[in-house]
């Protein structure tokens, strides 16, 4: 019978990858659930992911040192690096086309930004375009303008069919000097541009400076690319009480039947979210469990109505439970993450870690 057990073996084996095989394509209840929570409608899944723009790392780093909410409640959603409100930041790569040009421009681009991964609910507080040179300063020959930069509205005239839209000059700029990166506030712009069929991107335009003939091409040449910062505020998810991050795993030793807080750590690996989430890699988001009895003691922290239930629970065990050992201070944490643009986005959650329990 050893044939028949071992087919029947490689079926439940068959069966067994199968039924994983589903599970991995149709998201489970909680898994939905789970998104949701974190503001997402669904699971990302980068196609082709580039590299974390910096300045997300940095900012990403510094959060992990300080979390936002240590500093009080008017800075829970607040990015201090921008000095604006906001919990969710995201760095657009530029989609837009290089188009022909003629002296004396020595490049021409398309710029484009498709902002769709905004959710209509969250208010955009910064759009700050960034411009990327290979190198920091122009070694030119001569004196004057080493560079001069326009930025229109709309798109340029060869990418579009028709007579071309009057072009808006948005900005103009001589740099005596190269930078290895420009920025721009385009906050007005971009709140324009989440409105249907209004984002028609910008063109980019740089000349060599008053050089003259045949222009000095070296700025144009150490073009890389174009980034676009934005910074939202989803409204849900700002909460507002004080909140110290203190590192529940150092709490005080208790006899362990008592209520406090339990060393949880969710893995994003383990929920199979790894290729999305790019930090953390998991978190330690523990939990509250143990008894709150009678009588309650102050390092319980419970409510007035907790310490009467205690006793009502102490003369009428049946009939009345006794209070819940439950959170009762929380901090945030920062998840970098891919959206379904391969878009590159840091996003602020408040209340993902229990730092102190109580008995309520
Ligand atoms: C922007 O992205 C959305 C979602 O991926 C897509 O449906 C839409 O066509 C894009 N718009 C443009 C102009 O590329
Ligand atoms: C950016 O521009 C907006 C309006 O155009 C302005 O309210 C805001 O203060 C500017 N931000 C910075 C950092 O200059
Ligand atoms: C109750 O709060 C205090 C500080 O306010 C804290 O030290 C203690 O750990 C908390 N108790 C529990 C069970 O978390």
């Amino acid at each position: 019978m050893r044939p028949r057990s071992g087919r029947a073996a490689f079926r439940a084996a068959l069966a067994c990858t199968l039924l994983s095989a589903l599970l991995a394509m149709e998201l489970s209840p909680q898994e939905s659930l789970l998104l949701k929570s974190l503001g997402l409608s669904a699971k990302p899944s980068p196609k082709s992911p580039g590299p974390v723009p910096s300045v997300l790392w940095r900012i990403f780093q510094r959060r992990k040192m300080s979390p936002l909410s240590s500093k009080g409640p008017e800075d829970a959603c607040r990015v201090e690096e921008f000095n604006v409100p906001g919990n969710i930041i995201r760095v657009f790569a530029d989609q837009g086309r290089f188009v022909p040009h003629a002296p004396p421009l020595c490049l021409q681009k398309r710029l484009f930004f498709n902002l769709s991964a905004l959710e209509a609910g969250e208010r955009l507080t910064l759009a700050r375009l960034e411009l990327r040179f290979s190198h920091n300063s122009y070694h030119a020959a001569g004196r004057g303008a080493a560079l001069r930069l326009r930025l229109l509205r709309g798109a340029a005239p060869a990418l579009r069919e028709g007579p071309a839209p009057a072009r808006a000059l948005l900005l103009q700029q001589s740099l005596a000097q190269l930078h290895k990166s420009l920025l721009f506030n385009l906050s007005a712009v971009a709140r324009e541009w989440r409105q249907p069929r209004r984002n028609l991107g910008l063109t980019l335009e740089l000349a060599a400076g008053d050089g003259g003939a045949g222009g000095r091409p070296g700025a144009c040449d150490a073009f890389v690319d174009a980034s676009l910062l934005v910074v939202s505020l989803a409204r849900r998810a700002c909460g507002g009480a004080v909140r110290r991050r203190r590192s529940a795993a150092a709490a005080p030793l208790t006899p362990s039947s008592l209520c406090k807080p339990r060393r949880l750590y969710v893995s994003f690996s383990d929920v199979g979210w790894e290729n999305w989430i790019i930090a953390p890699q998991g978190y330690l988001a523990n939990y509250c469990l143990g008894e709150c009895p009678f009588p309650l003691t102050a390092e319980l922290n419970s409510t007035n109505h907790a310490i009467l239930q205690t006793m009502v629970h102490s003369l009428d065990p049946a009939g009345t439970p006794q209070p819940c050992c439950v959170p009762v201070r929380l901090s945030p944490i920062s998840i970098l993450y891919y959206d379904n643009h391969d878009n590159v986005v840091l996003r602020h959650y408040e209340d993902m870690v229990v730092d102190e329990c109580g008995c309520r």
